[in-house]
Parts: structure tokens; C-alpha cells; sequence
């Protein structure tokens, strides 16, 4: 174990933090975020399975067509929406649960993702999503994820990282990753879907995807996933030295 990953253990027993990662998608956000907490024994909170469980609501129950959204119809349902996670004891992992059901899978295939950006933008669905994040972040102890949350959600988490990698190698590891669970996809389709989410999240009204000016940034082209920990996990022992000592 390296001196930054002993010190990471100890000091959690010091101050439990929140930490804050935005960024484009598919850049590893979930990754990095699942091997800060898992090596802190933090919580780790996926704001974007939120998104894509109101997303799989409404096209459920008829309110997205043709790529349009029924938004007053959204809206008269939205305080019924009910969206949590819970541990799945056959994975021994976190699960997105929409209205008490297991949906973990579901949110993350192809035509969800296309039709998350009619529901992000919508200022409703971000008020009741982000102050159930803010609920569920309280206390620290949090590694969330998302594209708001170091600006909006936290805007005065501890530490907070900014991703980026260009939109190619996105769309490859995308690809390899749903190809990996038997999804039929081309790597062109999931390209043109990481450029059209990006365009989305960095210039809809409503708390776009911007770098919070105190984020750490990393670019993660040409990073493995242990040099990425390794330098994230030396900025989370930083400040939680530094808060220690205060
Ligand atoms: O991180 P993800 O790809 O699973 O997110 C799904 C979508 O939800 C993405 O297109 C942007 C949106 N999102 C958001 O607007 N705000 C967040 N905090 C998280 C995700």
C-alpha cells in the first residue's frame, strides 16, 4: 500500500468529506467515484441514474414520443415519481429503484440514454432531483457524480474534480462497455450519442455542465484507470489534511 493510499484509510476516521465529480459523459466519472468511496468507505451517489429513471417514467407511461416530451403531463406527475437506491443483495451492489421497482439495468440501455436530454433540461425535474441529492449528501461521507453537482448540488464540497477525454475515446469505452453486457450498437451510434449529450449538457439553461473554478481537472485520454485514482485520491488526502488540522 502507498503512503497516499495508508493515509486515505487513516484520515477517513478524521473527517468524512463530500466530493463532488462532474464531467462529459462517459468519462469515468462512475469509476473514479466508485474506487474513492469504495477505498474511504464513503457513499457513492449516481446523479445520473436519477435522470434516467424520470427519463424510462416517461416513456413508460406515454410521455415522450416521437422525441418529444409531454412536459405539463411530466410535471402534474412528478411529485408521484419516486426514485431511491437500494442495495441488491444478489449484485452486492447499489441499485436505482423508480416507484419500489429495480430498474439498475434498464436505465442504462440505448433508447434511455437518447431520451434523457428531454427530461434533464427541464428546471422541475432538476429542482426535485437536486434536493433529493442534497438530502441524501447529508452529512458527507459522499462521492456523487454528475455534471452540476460541484456547481449546484455541493457548491462547497471539499473537492471536486472535472473530467474530460476526447469524445472518441468516450465513444469506445461506451462501446466496449455496452457491447460487454449484449447490447446491439454500432460505435457510431454511441459517438453520435456522447456528441449529442454533450452539445445537451453544456448548453441547456438550466445549471449546464460548467467547470466549478475550484474543480481539480483531469483529462483521462491517456490515463488508466490506477494512475486517475492515484492522483484523485492524492487531492482527496490534501484537503482532508488540511481540514483535519483547521
Ligand atoms: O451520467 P449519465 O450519463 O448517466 O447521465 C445521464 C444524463 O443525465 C446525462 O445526459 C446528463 C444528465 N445529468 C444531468 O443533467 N445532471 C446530473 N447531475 C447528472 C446527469
Amino acid at each position: 500500500m502507498s503512503p497516499v493510499h495508508y493515509l486515505g484509510r487513516f484520515i477517513t476516521h478524521v473527517k468524512r468529506i463530500t466530493i463532488a465529480i462532474d464531467g462529459y459523459s462517459s468519462c469515468g466519472k462512475s469509476t473514479l467515484a466508485k474506487q474513492l468511496a469504495h477505498h474511504l468507505h464513503y457513499t457513492y451517489i449516481d446523479s445520473g441514474a436519477m435522470y434516467r429513471a424520470v427519463a424510462l417514467y416517461a416513456m413508460e407511461n406515454g410521455l415522450i414520443q416521437n422525441d418529444m416530451l409531454d412536459k405539463a403531463n411530466l410535471l402534474r406527475v412528478l411529485p408521484n415519481i419516486h426514485i431511491a437506491f437500494k442495495h441488491d443483495d444478489a449484485t452486492q451492489r447499489s441499485a436505482t429503484m423508480l416507484d419500489g421497482r429495480n430498474v439498475e439495468h434498464r436505465i442504462r440501455e440505448m433508447d434511455v440514454s437518447n431520451n434523457v436530454t428531454l427530461v434533464s433540461p427541464v428546471r422541475e425535474v432538476r429542482a426535485k432531483l437536486v434536493q433529493l441529492q442534497q438530502e441524501m449528501g447529508q452529512g458527507g461521507g459522499v462521492v456523487m457524480d454528475g455534471r452540476d453537482i460541484g456547481t449546484v448540488v455541493f457548491p462547497n464540497a471539499e473537492v471536486k474534480f472535472f473530467m474530460m477525454a476526447e469524445p472518441e475515446v468516450r465513444a469506445q469505452r461506451r462501446y466496449l462497455e455496452l457491447k460487454g453486457r449484449g447490447a446491439e450498437v454500432s460505435l457510431e451510434e454511441v459517438l453520435a450519442n456522447v456528441l449529442r449529450r454533450d452539445l445537451d449538457d453544456t448548453t441547456r439553461a438550466a445549471d449546464p455542465l460548467i467547470e466549478a473554478p475550484d474543480a481539480f481537472v483531469i483529462d483521462n485520454s491517456h490515463l488508466t484507470s490506477a494512475e486517475q485514482f492515484d492522483l484523485a485520491l492524492g487531492h482527496v488526502v490534501k484537503a482532508i489534511g488540511v481540514v483535519a488540522e483547521a
